[in-house]
């Protein structure tokens, strides 16, 4: 792959509005104004002696203690005057150069020297004084990369090729030290007790890494999707999504398994003690979290709330989702969780107004306290052309937050300390998903996922454009094919224009990991109605039939139209070949073969052909008894004449451009309509992998599956179920829950 450059662009003063004295700007651009200042006192300067004022280097303070300014750097002085920048104004003149000042808040305060001579002349120049609050607690996040500080190296996992690479960052360089394959599927790494401890969400397993290589395993429960880990109080902290639960990891065995938050993901230990675990979809109502003591006594849920603003181009409202990353700040008083936000209150069936490309998603930093989990919600930041924030790490005083934008391929830095943007480093790879930050607050690890590549920046000056200091292959071999892989790649990027307009919109940013994002979309601007998103995990593309809810696609490439219409990109085929042949419909003539990128697309869909397993089956994988009983329960009640054969659909045409569609008495006004005609049934779902894909039916109008069944099937249209009694529902739910796609004998 090219080696790309990386700009960095500054949103320098005046971008976010109004300057305050106190706020707003960085040491960089007041220096070179400071400077500046200096330069034009001294050849003003025709006295007998010179007269300059120099206010000293721009330094760092901590609320509460004495900072000292330093004016001994002027030239033909008397007298030194300071207005702090705080608001309190001028102090009195005094005779010696050096002053120590107290701030009693966090800022970027601008204080002022003005010096003064017998001869009566003054002089002033500036100096930024970055005042924070005193540090006081030792971040750990799970994430995809990790720093082990005392010895200068990185790690970084591979979760495509099962692997952990680890690099040297010594003399501003990647040195790769060595790879590791660990368990399947790695997906966060951190440092513990000597070792690197990496969780593996295929393999239920963490593997633990010692510096000369030597592997260690501790096994997990199966099927239950280790997703972040965090060293804490002693022991290794793991999330277990699929359980909803923190497994507790010491002396190398399993020895707790705490109920957390369903569909668990990001943990981090707060400045108390107690663990946080993110929720990674989030229900409509909000994002959710939770507080953990680690022995799992105490557990307290935490929200981020609904935004309910409609959407604009600068704006839009909706609910943070997508939560991993949660970053701690040194100072212990703020807590950052990026995540996408949602707009799930758009749409002609949902506000009157068509959902459109920069209303769908944005990328979102949520903020809040990690002491009591209030979030600050006036504080939550959206981001401008962004769709997806995925990982965010403090600098080391907790002034500077840095996150990475998925789709958008970005590194984008916050000023915490003004609330203003203060960067952005453009192109670093592509989906950059995890980032570490060395202790010297100078080198920047980025996780670009799928340009398979750690990027070390250099983000030491905050007014200089950091240079890129050294890009590092992170897998051995790469295990996708060529074209695979680049279908990936656009699977999960927004920032090309012809995937869609202004970076908001990849297809990962609602179905992250091939995954549904448990959301239901207002699709009736599309001729569509209200969709539940689909897991595309397992059906492999075409293997179950036409796509959507009312097959409305006959081959993948039909989302070149979603490309050109609701993404608002110029799309991957030529225009001449679009418009030709009666391509411009999705049940026209194929698209298939016309553009090397849509069929790299449709490979890399096609390419999802396993199920997760289900955490609802038996440790040897088999039905447990009551799922057993289900499955006579299914048969009995004639669930098999749709949901038939092992796919378990009759999903199909029935005559060229005419799908098999079943109205079970699910359909509703919402449901809207099919190709922008009449909606007259639903194509017959899988019912694999149901236990995580909650919401159910094409409107997502069913909480779960005894809804299904019950309230959503009052007349028996949808199987006969009105006679069941309450035990055989619930032996036919946990059948259902167990479908994952192995073949029961
Ligand atoms: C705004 C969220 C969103 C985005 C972005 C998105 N999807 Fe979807 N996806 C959905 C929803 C909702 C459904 C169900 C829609 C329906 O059935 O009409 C769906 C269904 C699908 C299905 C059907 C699976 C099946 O077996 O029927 C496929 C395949 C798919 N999406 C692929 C993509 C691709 C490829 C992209 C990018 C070009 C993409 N999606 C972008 C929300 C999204
Ligand atoms: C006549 C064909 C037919 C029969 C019989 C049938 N289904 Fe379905 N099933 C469908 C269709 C069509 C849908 C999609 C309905 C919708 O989305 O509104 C569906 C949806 C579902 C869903 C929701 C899937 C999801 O991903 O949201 C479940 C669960 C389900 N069926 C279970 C059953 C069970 C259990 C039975 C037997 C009691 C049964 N079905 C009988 C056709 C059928």
């Amino acid at each position: 792959m090219r080696a790309r450059s990386t700009l960095w662009v500054l949103a320098l003063l005046g971008c976010d509005g109004s300057r305050a004295p106190d706020a707003g700007a960085l040491d960089a651009a007041l220096d070179a104004a400071a400077s500046e200042d200096a330069a034009l006192d001294a050849s003003t300067d025709a006295g007998p002696g010179a007269l300059t004022a120099n206010a000293g280097d721009s330094l760092y303070a901590v609320v509460g203690e004495p900072a000292r300014l330093d004016g001994s750097r002027s030239i033909g002085a008397t007298r030194y005057q300071w207005d702090f920048g705080d608001g309190r104004g001028w102090d009195a003149p005094r005779g010696e150069p050096v002053a120590e000042v107290v701030y009693e808040r966090p800022g970027r305060f601008r204080a002022f020297l003005t010096v003064l001579d017998d001869a009566g002349r003054r002089r002033t120049a500036s100096v930024l004084v970055n005042v924070t609050d005193a540090i006081v607690h030792a971040p750990r996040a799970s994430g995809s990369v990790a720093v082990w500080a005392a010895r200068e190296e990185v790690a970084v996992v591979s979760p495509d090729s099962d692997e952990l690479a680890v690099f040297s960052y010594a003399e501003d360089t990647l040195t790769l030290v060595r790879r590791v394959a660990t368990g399947a599927e790695p997906r966060t790494v951190t440092v513990h007790e000597g070792r690197w401890a990496v969780a593996c969400a295929a393999g239920d397993e963490v593997t633990l890494v010692a510096p000369d290589g030597a592997i260690a395993r501790v096994a997990l429960p199966r099927a239950s999707r280790p997703h972040g880990i965090v060293s804490a109080s002693g022991a290794l902290f793991v999330t277990l999504g699929a359980l909803g639960e923190v497994a507790r990891v010491d002396g190398g065995v399993l020895v707790a398994r705490l109920p957390a938050v369903e569909d668990a993901r990001g943990i981090a230990e707060l400045p108390d003690g107690r663990l946080v675990v993110s929720r990674w979809r989030s229900p409509d109502e909000g994002g959710r979290l939770v507080a953990l003591s680690p022995d799992g006594g105490a557990r307290e849920a935490w929200a981020l709330a609904y935004d309910p603003r409609p959407a604009s181009d600068t704006e839009s409202g909706g609910v943070p989702s997508y939560l991993d990353t949660i970053a701690v700040s040194p100072t212990g008083r703020l807590a950052a969780i990026p995540s996408t936000q949602a707009g799930i209150g758009e749409g002609l069936a949902r506000n009157g107004l068509p959902l459109t490309f920069e209303g769908t998603v944005r990328a979102a930093v949520s903020f809040l306290d990690p002491a009591s989990g209030a979030e600050d919600f006036a504080g939550r930041r959206l981001l401008d052309n962004r769709g997806l924030a995925s990982a965010a790490v403090f600098s080391s005083r907790g002034d500077f937050l840095y996150l990475t934008m998925r789709g958008s391929r970005t590194v984008e830095r916050f000023d915490v300390l003004t609330g203003a943007r203060a960067g952005t480093a453009l192109d670093v790879g592509f989906a950059p998903q995890g980032l570490a930050l060395a202790p010297d607050d100078r080198r920047l690890f980025v996780d670009a996922y799928l340009s398979r590549e750690l990027v070390m920046l250099d983000v030491g000056d905050p007014g200089a454009i950091p240079r890129e200091l050294s890009r590092a292959r992170i897998p051995s071999v790469e295990p996708l094919s060529e074209q695979v892989l680049r279908g990936k790649i656009l699977f999960n990027d927004a920032a090309d224009p012809r995937l869609g307009k202004d970076s908001y919109l990849a297809c990962a940013h609602c179905h992250l990991d091939g995954l549904a994002d448990h959301r239901t979309w207002d699709f009736t601007d599309r001729g569509e109605g209200l969709r539940d998103t689909i897991d595309l995990v397992g059906r492999a593309g075409l293997a179950h039939g036409p796509l959507h809810w009312s097959a409305n696609f006959d081959e993948v490439q039909d989302f070149e139209h979603d490309l050109r219409g609701a993404f608002r990109g110029h799309g991957l085929m030529a225009d001449d070949d679009f418009f030709a042949g009666g391509r411009d419909h999705p049940l026209g003539a194929p698209k298939a073969g016309r553009s090397a990128d849509l069929d790299a697309l449709a490979a890399y869909v096609a390419s999802l052909d396993r199920y997760l397993p289900s955490p609802h089956r038996a440790a040897d994988g088999s039905l447990p008894d009551a799922a057993a009983r289900g499955r006579a329960v299914f048969e009995a009640a004639g669930c098999g004449r749709c949901h038939a054969g092992p796919a378990l659909t009759d999903s199909g045409f029935v005559a060229p451009g005419v799908p098999r569609l079943h109205d079970v008495g699910t359909l509703a006004p919402s449901s809207g309509q099919r190709l922008g005609a009449a909606l007259e049934g639903i194509d017959t779902p899988t019912l694999h992998g149901l236990w995580h894909s909650a919401p159910y039916l094409h409107d997502g109008s069913a909480r779960t599956l005894q809804d299904v069944l019950t309230t959503r099937n009052p007349d028996d249209r949808h199987g006969v179920t009105s006679g069941l009694s309450a035990a055989a529902l619930d032996d036919l739910v946990a059948y259902l829950l167990c479908l994952d796609g192995t073949p029961d004998p």
